[in-house]
């Protein structure tokens, strides 16, 4: 399956080839200097390529809609009403990242998952893949549109059908699931990064997550906000600060794609040696 180019998340490499590109401009930096910044750039280049042809290939289904999320006409969407934003291809989660999470599903021998955040539905089906044929992965989604699109693209795969799309703001869909006492073997946190902190806390604090449980978010890193003072983000340094006030609660951070938080429950992942 041909491997397209994608959207890099690595902000310090884009920062990088800004750099190269203004000492190669500027012409008074050495050129040994300029040199060895293109060699780091190249390295980090191979470094992805690397990964990427490491890392087993997706679905067919999901190839399609990986291709229609880089093709579609997303402002079209937005200049019509369609849509709240002007999407892209940056929204998607990335290969690794569907193949980290699809394998995850199976560590985890997860039955339930929940989702928050569909947009085309391309991490929504690469977890179904993983599912049992009687598992369910339910998705938040606040825009009709996408979930109209992500029906539509996802509609070839057979997984589909342990997919279940909720229209609505998260936050509220979330209350009510922690009313009905719902519970997830595993959630994929991929919405508005605004929802973050109140949806941890919602997650911990009520108990939506089953016995051995993995809570799963994306864009730790907020495309740099996390590291780059100059863009002056408080939300994901807010998030770490909160995720490491939860009480019993063990997380480590991947630094895969834009960075993935993982959070379990200390009782889960630390063994009583007494
Ligand atoms: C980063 S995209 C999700 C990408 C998807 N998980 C993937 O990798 O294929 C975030 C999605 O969250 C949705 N969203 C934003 N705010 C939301 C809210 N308050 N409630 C539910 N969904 C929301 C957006 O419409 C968008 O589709």
């Amino acid at each position: 399956m041909a491997t397209r180019s994608r959207e890099s998340k690595n902000v310090p490499l884009k920062e990088l080839e800004a750099g190269i590109q203004q000492a190669e401009a500027s012409g008074t930096v050495a050129p040994e200097i300029i040199q060895k910044l293109s060699s780091a750039r190249d390295m980090f280049h191979r470094r992805d390529e690397f990964t990427a042809q490491a890392c087993c290939d997706h679905s067919t289904t999901c190839e399609k809609i990986e291709e229609e999320t880089y093709t579609r006409d997303w402002k079209a969407d937005f200049d019509q009403g369609k849509a709240p934003v002007e999407f892209g291809a940056r929204y998607l989660c990335g290969k690794e990242v569907g193949q980290f999470l699809k394998s995850m599903v199976s560590i985890q021998r997860a039955k339930r998952i929940l989702e928050i955040g569909l947009f085309t539905g391309y991490s929504a089906l690469c977890m179904a893949e993983a599912l049992p044929d009687d598992g369910e992965l339910v998705s938040l989604e606040i825009c009709e549109h996408l979930k109209n699109l992500a029906e539509d693209l996802m509609k070839e795969s057979h997984h589909t059908k342990k997919i279940k799309i909720i229209l609505g703001p998260a936050i509220e869909s979330v209350k009510k699931m922690v009313e009905s006492k719902e519970k997830f073997d595993m959630i994929f946190l991929d919405g508005d990064k605004a929802d973050y902190i109140p949806l941890v806390k919602m997650i911990f604090e009520m108990d939506l997550l089953s016995a051995g449980g993995t809570l799963l978010i994306d864009n730790a890193y907020h495309m740099g906000g996390a590291f780059d003072p100059s863009l002056n983000r408080p939300i994901p340094h807010q998030l770490r600060d909160c995720i490491k006030a939860l009480p019993n609660v063990h997380a480590i951070l991947l630094s895969m794609s834009d960075g993935i938080w993982m959070v379990r429950r200390m009782e889960d992942v630390e063994r009583d040696t007494i």
